[in-house]
């Protein structure tokens, strides 16, 4: 009786898993985010409706489980070694002298691949589907975080191919933390008052291990894969055909590696990565060489430690030594002081830098620095730079002490428990307010032209503005009195902020600065409430429905906007005709508004994804089953069991044609309805 609901259910399996794959492997989607969403939507639903159909490697399933006590631990199928470094030509030139004589002058290859600064994992699947994730833990026993391992978007639940045949093998790879969600990890995690994480690795790591999968979700993890193993060993001849099944496989190869004909061409490799490196959107350290044949692997064996058929080049840091001059406290949107250093300027690879952050006080702490030391500055990638440790004491060297009051209200300071950053307890704080307005303005959130520092700053001392809604009631006259200010420019900045009105709900949420409601999350609220008033007014059991939402962001947005403050803010914002729905109305108002909708068969022009769109647009919902909830059933041709259920429930059926006279209907009233 379900056979045409299992086979919509495979179909929209295997749609998904299609631009899953394009989208989390390739970087090339071709459907929109709110297209994917729909179709999640529609298998989940009718998941929901029929469990006997779930499977747990359904797209669904990524975040599926729930918080755990602790890991399980399973032993590898053979050791997950390290390798060896070489941290200049000269000791790459000896890995491969000693190469070329356990191999007898016989003729070898290199494969040169980066190596990406994350942390190993090993995924095995049985039948094509992802049996089991293990971290590399001691090299000899790891793990299991297959839970975890399922939310990242990158690792397939389920093979693209059958080439991989055999019942078993395994991947061992790489998972790794992009520089975007890592900022933006620490962003949230800073205006949350919890510490940042040093490097993306670290980030990557604790999500991994994360108790509740869906913390891991949130974290956005990538996983690039190297290896083939099938009973712990090499499943391919060649490394290089390794990479290449494993790539026609589904899975995420980087591909930036290179068969190298000579050591001249392996260096020209290594070269040619150490500027570009930095323009890659995940972190690497180093080049890794791999001898590509497996035979000549093996002939070449292992150290207890390494292999000796690979070895990674490591690129030097990009660090300096400098003088710590002073230590100034920022105040941030959330009132969280944050210190940063002051340095002697000093040039790190053509950049000069004069300032380091250092997150708070325990940062100072465990690097035991003093105003007047001599230190380690460094410049990974673009992000910021930091200090690596005390290279030299000052001789006059003196604390640095978290002021008691704060350095712009003068208003008390607390640091509470558990949380590691101190904050003024002001909540009108000026410094909190510029922080807001400016985080408000910023090109990823509101995206107001010229609403920068200097003028917020002005608009502050001034006393034009004590709200971020206040900036809706600026008049071109009152910037003319400021400085830099022509006619011109206020008349522009007066246009931006009202262009600004019309910016989409999720800007508006991240603007509002939520506590850990970031760029990802605030999309994620928009598209799931399609209103502000329903976030606002959602219970936080509620606002876990939404994937990658855990119980501390539900609980922070709650408290957010159980603040009057907060609420005045929002009801001025809503009087200033900013946007509080989101643009593709999942709660849309029309014609349908209160109905719901099962649909089967096949209809004579729509099709179904248009057929639901539509019911959706007009306010109405689409469910899976026939129940005494549904309000109609719009059935096509070769109807089955819903059909059946609908008559025997004496629910009312419509055709295509007479569902489009509904739809065409304005003022459509839900008690005439129910009589039909
Ligand atoms: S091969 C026994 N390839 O670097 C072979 N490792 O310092 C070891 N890594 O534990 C793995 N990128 O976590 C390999 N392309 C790459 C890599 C890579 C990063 C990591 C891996 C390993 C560590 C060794």
């Amino acid at each position: 009786m379900t056979d045409s609901i299992s086979k919509r259910v495979e179909d929209l399996r295997k749609e998904l898993e299609h631009h899953e794959y394009l989208y989390y492997v390739l970087d090339r989607p071709e459907i929109s985010d709110a297209d994917f969403d729909r179709l999640t939507r529609e298998l989940r639903d009718l998941e929901d409706a029929h469990p006997e159909l779930r499977t747990p490697d359904s797209p669904t399933q990524r975040v599926g489980g729930r918080p755990r006590e602790g890991f399980v631990k399973v032993p590898h199928s053979s050791p997950m070694l390290s390798l060896d470094n070489a941290l200049n030509e000269q000791e790459l030139r000896e890995f491969d002298a000693r190469v070329r004589s356990l191999l007898k002058a016989a003729p070898y290859e290199y494969v040169a691949e980066l190596k990406l600064d994350g942390l190993s994992m090993a995924a095995h699947y049985l039948d094509r589907r992802l049996d089991k994730a293990v971290t590399r833990g001691d090299g000899r026993v790891g793990e299991d975080v297959t839970e975890n391992a399922r939310t990242i978007r990158s690792l397939p639940l389920h093979l693209r191919t059958n080439e991989l045949s055999g019942d078993a093998f395994e991947v061992r790879g790489e998972v790794v933390m992009q520089r975007r969600s890592f900022e933006r990890l620490n962003e949230e995690r800073e205006t949350a008052g919890l510490s940042r994480f040093a490097n993306p690795r670290n980030a990557a790591a604790g999500a991994l291990r994360a108790l509740d999968p869906s913390v891991t979700a949130a974290r956005q993890l990538d996983y690039f894969t190297y290896f083939l193993l099938r009973d712990g060993r090499p499943a391919l001849a060649t490394h290089w055909e390794s990479l290449e099944a494993l790539k026609a496989a589904g899975f995420k190869v980087n591909p930036h590696r290179h068969k190298c004909r000579d050591f001249a061409d392996l260096l020209k490799f290594i070269q040619d990565w150490d500027e570009k490196r930095h323009t890659l959107p995940y972190e690497t350290d180093g080049v890794v060489a791999k001898i590509n044949s497996v035979e000549q692997q093996e002939q070449l064996g292992w150290t207890a430690k390494a292999p000796r058929w690979a070895i990674a080049f490591k690129y030097p840091a990009r660090q300096a030594s400098t003088l710590l001059e002073n230590i100034e406290v920022q105040v941030g949107r959330t009132g969280a002081l944050t210190p940063v250093a002051h340095l002697k300027p000093v040039n790190l690879s053509g950049v000069t830098v004069s300032r380091a952050t250092l997150h708070n006080e325990d940062e100072i702490a465990r690097l035991d620095l003093e105003i007047g030391d001599t230190v380690l500055v460094e410049r990974s990638g673009d992000v910021i730079p930091k200090i690596v440790r005390v290279v030299e004491r000052g001789t006059s060297r003196h604390p640095f002490r978290m002021p008691r009051r704060c350095p712009v209200c003068g208003g008390h300071i607390i640091r509470q428990e558990g949380e590691a950053a101190s904050r003024c307890v002001n909540t009108n704080c000026p410094a909190r307010l510029r922080e807001s307005l400016l985080h408000f303005a910023s090109r990823h959130v509101m995206d107001i032209d010229g609403l920068g520092d200097a003028l917020v700053d002005q608009l502050l001392n001034r006393g034009l503005v004590h709200s971020i809604a206040d900036l809706y009631d600026l008049k071109i006259d009152q910037l003319l009195d400021l400085e830099r200010m022509g006619k011109k420019s206020a008349t522009k900045v007066i246009q931006n902020i009202d262009t600004s009105r019309s910016r989409p709900l999720s800007r508006l949420i991240n603007g509002l600065g939520i506590p850990f409601v970031g760029e990802r999350t605030a999309q994620l609220l928009a598209d799931h409430f399609g209103s502000l008033d329903d976030i606002m007014n959602a219970r936080p059991e509620t606002l876990q429905d939404v994937n990658e939402i855990g119980p501390k962001v539900a609980e922070s947005i709650r408290q957010f906007f159980a603040e009057e403050r907060n609420r005045e803010l929002v009801e001025r914002l809503r009087a200033a005709g900013l946007v509080f729905a989101a643009q593709k109305q999942r709660k849309a108002t029309g014609p349908l508004t209160g109905l719901t909708f099962v649909l089967t068969g096949t209809l004579p022009t729509l099709k179904r994804e248009e057929a639901k769109a539509r019911i959706e647009e007009a306010g109405g919902k689409v469910a899976g089953s026939v129940s005494t909830k549904t309000s109609f059933v719009l059935a096509g041709e070769d109807a089955g069991s819903k059909l059946e259920k609908a008559q025997e429930l004496k629910i009312p059926v419509v055709n295509e044609e007479q569902f489009l006279a509904m739809l065409a209907e304005q003022h459509h009233s839900t008690a005439r309805n129910k009589e039909s």
